[in-house]
């Protein structure tokens, strides 16, 4: 074997602490510590660590802690080549083997032949020499010295003019910010423009990743509920300073929100002077549905609106926008400007270049087209077998539920035995779960495997719950 770096030289630091009052004995702390270092990467296939000697010197234990350490690994298959040339880290660690035994939950996970977890995009549908040319393009521009806090001016032309064409709001460049992401603009906006003690409100179920975002920056997240026409306004408490929510298509039950309660909700946050942030979630998806108004539209003073790219192209880019009143605007820039911290400008200029040759509206032409198969696909089998399915009027997930926590759980494992990975409803709350099921994402993997999968999955959705 090759070593492909040799960590057993002093030098080279082998992230070991050992907590002599812990009661955990030295030898498994160690054999904890390396086999968490292979396991996250820092260490890797072919690396050559210590001796056991050299290792005991250096963390000042005896010889036996490092042996009985590395017996362990060596017997779970994470290390190799005891004897003559030294140790080395295995090249194919333990989870990467085919299971043999008992097939543990954990097993599972190599055996999953097909995700249907929503918010995976449609990667394989992108037209790969447009793909290409954009990339190329983007590389072409010379390297620049000058931070745009705001964003590349193009690539806020391109979102203006997006944002125009396909989700019918009208804005001007300087409106439009450019974000990481939907995720990371809720991270900046928590510390710029809200304060510890601050009360959000947040969709439940709903974006555990926007709910830890606030929590993580000291405000306090209250939930406020969902039904088949969306977020309800009257559930949003008051002296809420904002409410987050997704109206295009509720992440995860699905439902899109009414006209009606888009007036009442932006009637409150006016009278109320709260902020309404709108994640434009699979906004520009939909199917035999009239198109709803974006709250932005209706109402740019009270509006923060949020979009990415990471479910019509690729979450690689890492590349978003905002549009909000001016305060939060200012409120992200001089954040930004304290902090240091911009938007990439690389997915940015990538996204340039395909809006500039229009391959941008024709990948969101197919995937409108593709989508649309694949959701007729997938209802037409899901109701002629007698499945009840809802929330598929927009985006690329829809939900069927259940009466119970036990069946959501039984039916995740079921699938799961079978290969299907599907993602549970109860996971998505903040507090105590009040509905079950499972949100089935459909554009992530390829048609033929969404073809191939559909008795398995009529089958088990529809079999009688548990209990
Ligand atoms: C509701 C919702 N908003 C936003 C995102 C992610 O957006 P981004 O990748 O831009 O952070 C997700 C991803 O799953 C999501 O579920």
């Amino acid at each position: 074997m090759n070593p492909r770096s040799d960590v057993s030289h002093p030098d080279t630091a082998l992230p070991v602490t050992l907590d002599r009052e812990s009661g955990v004995p030295l030898a498994v702390q160690l054999a904890d510590a390396l086999r968490e270092s292979a396991s996250t990467g820092h260490l890797r296939g072919g690396d050559r660590l210590p001796s056991t000697r050299a290792l005991a010197d250096r963390l000042g234990v005896s010889r036996t802690v490092t042996s009985a350490a590395y017996e362990q690994l060596h017997a779970e298959g994470w290390i190799a080549g005891r004897h003559g040339s030294g140790t080395y880290v295995t090249t194919s660690p333990p989870g990467d083997r085919p299971a043999h035994g008992t097939v543990s939950g954990a097993d599972l996970e190599p055996a999953e032949r097909l995700d249907l977890t929503p918010g995976t995009p449609w990667a394989e549908g992108l037209d790969r020499a447009a793909w290409r040319r954009a990339w190329r393009a983007a590389a072409d521009t010379p390297p620049q010295t000058r931070a745009h806090r705001a964003g590349l001016p193009a690539y806020r032309a391109a979102i203006g003019e997006h944002l125009l064409r396909h989700r019918g709001l009208a804005v001007g460049t300087d409106s439009v910010l450019a974000t990481g992401g939907t995720t990371a603009a809720v991270v900046e906006l928590a510390s710029a423009v809200f304060a510890p003690g601050d009360v959000v409100a947040v969709e439940e179920p709903g974006y555990q990743r926007a709910v830890q975002a606030f929590s993580c920056a000291g405000i306090r997240v209250v939930g406020a509920g969902v039904d088949d026409q969306g977020m309800r306004p009257d559930a949003v408490p008051r002296g809420a300073r904002a409410v987050y929510c997704s109206p295009a298509h509720q992440y995860p039950m699905g439902s899109r929100m009414s006209a009606s309660r888009r007036v009442e909700l932006i009637e409150r946050a006016r009278a109320e002077d709260m902020l309404i942030i709108e994640d434009d979630y699979d906004g520009e998806l939909r199917f035999d549905v009239a198109p709803l108004p974006l709250l932005a539209a209706l109402a740019p003073d009270v509006v923060v609106h949020l979009g990415t790219t990471s479910k019509i192209l690729t979450p690689t880019l890492g590349a978003g926008w905002m549009v909000a009143p001016p305060s939060v605007t200012s409120a992200v820039l001089d954040y930004r400007e304290r902090t240091g911290t911009r938007p990439s400008p690389a997915g940015q200029r990538v996204l340039v270049e395909l809006a500039r040759h229009g391959d941008l509206g024709r990948h969101l032409r197919k995937l409108r087209r593709e989508l649309s198969e694949r959701r007729s696909l997938l209802v037409s089998a899901l109701r002629d077998g007698h499945v009840r399915v809802t929330g598929d009027d927009a985006g690329a997930h829809l939900v069927v539920r259940f009466r119970s926590a036990e069946v959501e759980a039984d039916r995740l494992a079921r699938a799961a035995a079978l290969g299907i990975r599907l993602d549970g409803l109860a996971r998505h709350f903040a507090g105590t779960p009040s509905a079950f099921g499972v949100a089935i994402g459909y554009a992530g993997c390829s048609r033929e495997a969404l073809h191939g999968s559909l008795e398995a999955l009529v089958e088990l959705l529809r079999q009688q719950p548990v209990g």
